[in-house]
């Protein structure tokens, strides 16, 4: 690896090379920061489309739910920006609009009623997906960066994301997936 940072008082030992993957670390972390950041302000604007679209009470309520801790997410990135003395900058997250994306079109290719309801359960657990594999991510290399409490507030957020995960779940095993085939 080729060493750009230490200039004059490089001693091209290891801990240049250290102080490189240091501060690529960083960019990457903060990179990938703004890219969740634009992800969770999109989500404040599609979940409540899902909730529109959503029937089954207990999925409104879901939904309904992680709408609120969503605009929590959107304003705890904007607190690991301050920790980190970054500006809290969105970046256009191409997959989560890619995901965005396929949730208008299943609720635009389905009857309203259970089988939209298993498609927007669907939807969401891809978006979740994606969030989960982003603050778990996010989290370790908020360790590693040594900056513990910007760790803190990215875990917190990674069990609400896991925790509207589970609930999906839960909903979709309880009854939309057999009211589904009952509807067919
Ligand atoms: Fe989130
Ligand atoms: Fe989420």
């Amino acid at each position: 690896m080729q060493n750009t940072l230490s200039g004059a008082h490089n001693q091209s030992n290891g801990h240049a090379a250290k102080a490189d993957t240091a501060n690529g670390l960083r960019a990457l972390f903060v990179n990938e920061l703004k890219d969740i950041y634009w992800a969770e302000n999109a989500l404040t604007k599609a979940i409540p489309e899902m909730v529109k679209n959503a029937t089954s009470e207990e999925l409104v309520a879901a939904l309904t739910g992680h709408l609120e801790e969503t605009k929590e997410h959107v304003k705890r990135l904007e607190e690991v920006f301050s920790l980190i003395k970054e500006k809290a900058e969105a970046k256009k997250c191409e997959a989560m609009a890619g995901l965005i994306k396929e949730a208008e079109e299943i609720m635009k290719s389905t009857e309203k009623g259970v089988v939209r309801d298993a498609g927007i359960i669907l939807a969401a657990q891809k978006v979740e997906h994606y969030e989960i594999a982003t603050y778990g991510t996010l989290f370790s290399f908020a360790k590693t960066l040594g900056e513990d409490k910007a760790a803190e507030l990215l875990q917190k957020t990674l069990s609400e994301e896991v925790g509207a995960d589970v609930h999906l779940t839960e909903i979709a095993e309880a009854f939309i997936n057999i009211e589904a085939m009952e509807a067919a």
